[in-house]
């Protein structure tokens, strides 16, 4: 066997291995109570751009259960998630809840959000100007001045 069929081998079995190996993909149940709630426009946005990784409600193409690209997706889902959780907004304090909209917009206008990495596979979720705008006025709207 040649060095190179060898590596070969070796990567495939590695990849064979790590199939066993599967974060779980979870979308935990979602309280419309505690959803933070959004007109529809803006709630347009979110669900193209930034629902999959900041709600319990992320959709779960086939590919996210292949590892070791599933380790990479689902880390970056519950990081989302940790950061900001539509689903559960209400349950934030009210200076919680101010901060992450004021994140909101810094993070869009700077284009930090959605990941790069994200917007390559998914070009709908690309934001335009407008839908920056859109995030900006909507996040200085929801926040209470006296926060
Ligand atoms: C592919 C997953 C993914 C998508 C899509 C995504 N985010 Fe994030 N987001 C993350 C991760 C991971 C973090 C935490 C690490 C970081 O800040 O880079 C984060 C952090 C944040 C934070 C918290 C920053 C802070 O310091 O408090 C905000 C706000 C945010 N994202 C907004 C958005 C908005 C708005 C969208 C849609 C326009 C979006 N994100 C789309 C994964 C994503």
């Amino acid at each position: 066997m040649t060095m190179l069929k060898r590596i070969l081998l070796v990567l495939v079995i590695l990849v064979v291995v790590a199939q066993f190996i599967r974060p779980a993909r979870t979308n935990p149940p979602v309280d419309p109570a505690k959803r933070l709630t959004m007109p529809a426009n803006v709630q347009a946005i979110f669900d193209r751009s930034c629902r999959d990784c900041h709600s319990n409600e992320t959709r779960w193409p086939w590919y996210t259960n292949i590892s070791p690209l599933s380790w990479w997706l689902v880390n970056h889902v519950n990081e989302g998630r940790r950061e900001l959780n539509a689903s559960v907004f209400a349950t934030y304090t009210a200076k919680k809840q101010s901060r992450k909209l004021e994140e909101v917009c810094d993070q869009v206008q700077h284009g930090d959000m959605p990941i790069g990495s994200y917007t390559l596979v998914h070009r709908q979720a690309k934001l335009s100007p407008a839908d920056v705008q859109t995030l900006c006025t909507w996040s200085e709207q929801s926040r209470s001045p006296a926060r």
